[in-house]
């Protein structure tokens, strides 16, 4: 390992799509790396040291971690209150800070202005995941009001390296590059104009790493996101331009899809389109620009976009069709047609 004299930090997960690119950027700054995982993925990052265990079974890290403290410990795969217990209960008096990674889906919906900051309200009522978020946030900031617990907390907006970020199709599998390339059609909410950020995971890594044992960041929540705001239908033309087709954008309303999913037991599309990406937002980094001085996204989607096709193009494995999603897609379309006026 690397002789490091930074901060002693603990990542429970590490080895994920945003956790990676923390993790180059924590080693490359000098940090004192720990992982907690199961050790399944086969990311190697150089100079980490490695605990293994299943967080979800609280003895078993308890077993895991004990006699050991930490500067840091960041929570990246903490989605409920109770696991907010059960890391407060592990980690309180063990660590002088404490990152829960939340999401910015938690910030209101409906949206009310789509310029969103910290001070925006956390309200959403389509999706489950984010009110589980709100919890989390809320748990633990209790928890920092009445003990002191060492809370910070960061809500990633979309953000990706190793997965394919679009708002119907994507994700870890290959699916929507595979219908591109094939000239099959894809499904785009609404007529594409509504607006988003994408944000490559080495881009919110400059944002992260300098939260990490910041003297100032307890009780405060971050976003981190680039500055570029592009529509949905660039954000399609970006992936179909980085595999060198114009795909077939079939635009169809995010309620109509809804209904759709629902019928076809997507119930989860409501969430994913009205809890967060059928809403234009333009998140104001302001904050983040505050306590990491010099922040600055600098990855254009077009070009963060290529390098992830890149990383699947390595490997063929990576370049897998997710049958289940296609057939949705395929499913959407054929419902969208023979309910289309004449
Ligand atoms: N990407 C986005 O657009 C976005 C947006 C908003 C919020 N977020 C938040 O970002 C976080 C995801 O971060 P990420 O992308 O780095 O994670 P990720 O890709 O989901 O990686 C998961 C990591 O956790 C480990 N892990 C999974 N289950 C485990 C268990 N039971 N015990 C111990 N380790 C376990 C995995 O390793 P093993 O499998 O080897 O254990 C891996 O290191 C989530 O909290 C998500 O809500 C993401």
């Amino acid at each position: 390992m690397k002789n490091s004299s930074g901060p002693k930090v603990l990542f429970i997960g590490g080895t994920g799509n945003i956790s990676s690119a923390v993790s180059r950027l924590a080693l490359a700054r000098g940090v004192q790396l720990y992982h907690l995982n199961r050790g399944r993925r086969k990311t190697l990052i150089d100079g980490v040291q490695t605990i293994q265990a299943d967080i979800s079974d609280a003895a078993a890290a308890a077993s895991a971690l004990a006699g050991q403290s930490w500067d840091v410990v960041v929570n990246w795969i903490g989605f409920t209150e109770a696991e907010m217990e059960r890391d407060i209960r592990l980690f309180a008096g063990k660590t002088k800070q404490y990152i829960f990674i939340s999401s910015a889906s938690v910030y209101q919906k409906p949206v009310t202005t789509p310029f969103i900051n910290e001070a925006t309200p956390l309200a959403n009522p389509y999706w489950e995941y984010s009110r589980n978020k709100i919890a989390s946030e809320e748990r633990l900031l209790r928890e920092y009001r009445q003990t002191g617990f060492p809370v910070t907390i960061v809500r990633p907006s979309l953000t990706y390296d190793t997965v394919i970020p679009m708002a119907i199709g994507g994700w870890t599998d290959y699916t929507i590059v595979e219908r591109m390339k094939r000239g099959k059609p894809v499904l785009v909410h609404g007529d594409g104009t509504s607006l988003w950020t994408i944000t490559h995971a080495d881009d919110f890594a400059q944002g992260f790493v300098p939260l990490l044992a910041h003297q100032q960041a307890l009780g405060h929540a971050f976003h981190i996101t680039s500055d570029e705001v592009l529509t949905w239908n660039q954000i399609y033309e970006a992936l179909g331009a980085a595999v060198g087709v114009e795909p077939k954008l079939v635009h169809i309303s995010s309620e109509e899809i809804c209904a759709i999913a629902d019928k076809l037991g997507q119930g989860w599309m409501r969430g994913n389109l009205f809890g967060d990406k059928a809403w234009s937002c333009i998140f104001d980094n302001a904050k983040i620009k505050a306590f990491a001085p010099g922040f600055k996204a600098t990855i254009p989607f077009a070009q963060g976009i290529r390098r992830t096709l890149a990383y699947f193009h390595a490997d063929p494995a990576r370049c897998k069709v997710n049958e289940d999603k296609n057939d949705f897609v395929h499913q959407a379309l054929e419902v969208w047609n023979a309910r289309k006026p004449l």
